[in-house]
Order: C-alpha cells, then sequence, then structure tokens
C-alpha cells in the first residue's frame, strides 16, 4: 500500500509553505517543501558558474542533489548533502535562479524521483507548483491555495524583512508578477490547479483558518 499523500499547490506567498507544514505536523507526515529544490538548484548552478539555459549541465548537477526537510512548528529547515543551506535560499536571488532553472523539461524529470521518494509511511504533504497534477497525480487530497497578488507581496516582504533583509516593497510585487507569468506560462509543469483539486483563497484568512479548512477535506474523506 502506498503512503496517503496531500499536496497543496499555488503562487507565492499564498501561504502553502506555512499550512503544509502545520498540517505536516498536526498528522505527524513527512514535508516536502519542493520550491525548496528548485531554489538549491539555482543556486547551486549559480555557484557552480553554470549558465541557468543550460539543461544538460543543470539535470546532471540535479542528480547529485542530497536533500531532506526535517521540520518543527516555527520553521523548515532544508539539510542538502548533511549540512543545512540556511537563509541565502529564502532571498530573491535565489527566487528567481529557481523559476528560470525550473522551466526545463529534463531538470524537472530529473528531479521527479527525488521528490516521489518523499512520499512514505506515515504519509507525506508537500507543497509546490506541480505536485497535484504531475508529481502526484494520485494523492489523496490536493489543494490550490491562491492569494490576490497585492496581499502575497505584502507576505513575502513582511518575511524578507523579519529575516532581516532589506528589499522595498514595489520590488517584491514586480518579481512576484514576473515570476507568476513564468510560473503560469512555462510549457511544462505550468502552475494551474489540478482537476480534482480544491481551490482555496486565503487573501483574508490567516494560516490557522487555512488549516481548519483542509482538515475538514481531509476528515470527510475519511482519512483521518
Ligand atoms: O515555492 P517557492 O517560491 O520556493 O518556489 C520557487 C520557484 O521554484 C517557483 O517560482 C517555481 O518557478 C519553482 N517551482 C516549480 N515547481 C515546484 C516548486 C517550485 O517550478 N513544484
Amino acid at each position: 500500500m502506498t503512503a496517503p499523500v496531500i499536496t497543496i499547490d499555488g503562487p507565492s506567498g499564498s501561504g502553502k509553505g506555512t499550512v503544509a507544514r502545520l498540517i505536516a505536523l498536526e498528522l505527524g507526515f513527512h514535508l516536502l517543501d519542493s520550491g525548496a529544490i528548485y531554489r538549491v538548484l539555482g543556486l547551486a548552478a549559480t555557484d557552480a558558474r553554470i549558465q541557468l539555459d543550460d539543461s544538460d549541465a543543470l539535470a546532471s548537477l540535479s542528480d547529485s542533489l542530497n536533500l531532506s526537510f526535517p521540520y518543527n512548528a516555527q520553521c523548515t529547515q532544508i539539510i542538502l548533502n548533511g549540512a543545512s543551506v540556511g537563509d541565502r535560499l529564502r532571498t530573491q536571488v535565489a527566487a528567481d535562479a529557481a523559476s528560470r532553472v525550473a522551466i526545463h523539461p529534463r531538470v524537472r524529470d530529473a528531479l521527479m524521483n527525488l521528490q516521489r521518494r518523499q512520499a512514505r509511511d506515515p504519509g507525506l504533504v508537500g507543497d509546490g507548483r506541480d505536485l497535484g497534477t504531475i508529481v502526484f497525480p494520485d494523492a489523496d487530497l490536493k489543494i490550490f491555495l491562491d492569494a490576490n497578488v497585492e496581499v502575497r507581496a505584502e507576505r513575502r516582504y513582511l518575511e524578507l524583512i523579519q529575516s532581516g533583509q532589506t528589499v522595498e516593497r514595489s520590488a517584491i510585487l514586480r518579481d512576484l508578477e514576473i515570476r507568476d507569468v513564468r510560473d503560469r506560462t512555462r510549457e511544462v509543469a505550468p502552475l494551474i490547479p489540478a482537476n480534482n483539486a480544491y481551490v482555496i483563497d486565503s487573501s483574508d484568512k490567516t494560516a490557522a483558518q487555512v488549516v481548519a479548512n483542509i482538515r475538514d477535506l481531509w476528515r470527510a474523506r475519511g482519512l483521518a
């Protein structure tokens, strides 16, 4: 029997990372932060001076990534080859590099097994862009979490300020809009809700309210 899987897809700033962590904690499930994989790859490629459009070199770099995602109620850690990756992953540079490497079909294929391997007992909660559509098409529960772009930009702004970075609101909004277009219009695995996903708008909701909503869906399916 395969382990149960909950997927939470959506654009940046929709709150999916926080919500995924809280649900994983409540259910005692493993957690997959798939955006972090693309961020790690983008940064590793930049460090190795690999061009972000060199899909062959990026695909072979993808094969060498050994990642895990231990978490607690406050945060998710990203462990690469045994060491914590740290705050660099949450910068705008990492986000931009991630969305550039993510457009290559060969890269996405190379990262597929790494993501699917995380679905093990007692279960998995994963967040990303294509988890419900491509990576886990048979997931037990699929959520598409959205919010309007101004709310998402404000959340991202506060997150970056709180982590000690110096950023401008207008630049965050612009970066988010550029990344949204790139993620939604790319040919492979674009950001769209799976046919059988529940769409939740978090613009006027707290993380706790979204979690309660998903908990109800989970229980209604007899999966608790
Ligand atoms: O979720 P996060 O903001 O960390 O994702 C960074 C970038 O990684 C996204 O803008 C997207 O281009 C890419 N990504 C993806 N597929 C996923 C998760 C993230 O293409 N499943």
